[in-house]
């Protein structure tokens, strides 16, 4: 798969396919709209944001409601000129862009070419302007974030580290309002077409929500990590060629 510019803002970087109806490419000026409206109210419910924005009995104000979501919209944007996440948005039938999903590869040569591609390409383009001064809201608790973060990248350097050809996804988020209409599905089956497509095996880090998803489509728990907020568990969707299994 060669390309010259960032995955996320190119269609055709799912090879020569067109992208399904209603699900596109996400570009920079999409993050602050999908930061607001999908991303951040989505995860809102979630124990690891619980985890992340304690607030016993207090509700946040509007000005760090606002810093919340500029974060995430940060996150979106640094996925984009990373090069190195699949990025794609789904807007419901009413026209409104309702959802978000993220994918990296992982352990895959080819793909490390693209990404070194891609970076050359997204500097070319953007320069460093939209690199963002790394910056953290006030009401995040940074231990109990850093704390979480590591264990999960432990465990997932435990269950991914030594293989390749992995399609890990990032993120997976449907706008409140628009949940249980079958939209995260659509989403997933364009992901899983094309794991399937490239032999990939598929891995996640479900949230409670995301786990009857990430089931329907084969996913398999390999471990589950619990904390006091946060029931995270491990899955695994073997690819289709063999049925090489992973210890949990
Ligand atoms: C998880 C999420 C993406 C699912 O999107 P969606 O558009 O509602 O999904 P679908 O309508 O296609 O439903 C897929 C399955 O998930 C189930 N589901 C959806 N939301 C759920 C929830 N909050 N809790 C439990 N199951 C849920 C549906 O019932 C459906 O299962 P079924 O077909 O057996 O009934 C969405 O709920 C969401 O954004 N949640 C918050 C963010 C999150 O946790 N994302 C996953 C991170 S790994």
């Amino acid at each position: 798969m060669a390309m010259a510019t960032p995955p996320s803002n190119s269609p055709s970087a799912l090879g020569a396919r067109k992208l399904p109806r209603d699900i596109e490419p996400v570009f920079i000026a999409d993050a602050d709209y999908l930061a607001r409206t999908v991303d951040s109210p989505a995860s809102e419910s979630g124990p690891l944001f619980r985890l992340m924005f304690p607030r016993p009995g207090v509700e946040f104000s509007e000005q760090q409601k606002d810093e919340i979501i500029r974060w995430h919209a940060e996150g979106i944007k640094d996925a984009i000129t990373g090069g190195r996440t699949y990025l794609r948005k789904i807007r419901h039938s009413d026209g409104t862009v309702v959802g978000l999903a993220g994918w990296v590869i992982e352990g895959c040569p080819e793909e490390q070419a693209n990404l070194n591609r891609n970076r050359t390409a997204i500097k070319a383009k953007v320069g460093n302007k939209q690199k963002s001064n790394y910056w953290l809201p006030g009401t995040l608790d940074v231990s109990a974030w850093l704390k979480m973060s590591a264990a999960l990248k432990k465990e997932r350097h435990r269950t991914i580290g030594h293989l390749d050809n992995i399609c890990r996804i990032t993120i997976m988020s449907i706008r409140p309002e628009y949940q249980r209409q079958g939209l995260g599905s659509l989403l997933m089956q364009h992901i899983c077409e094309d794991m399937d497509r490239h032999g990939r095996y598929g891995y996640v880090l479900a949230s409670p929500a995301g786990v009857r998803l990430y089931s329907k489509f084969g996913f398999e728990a390999v471990g589950q990590r619990s904390r006091q907020v946060s029931p995270y568990s491990r899955r695994w969707r073997y690819g289709p060629k063999d049925g090489r299994r992973i210890g949990g």
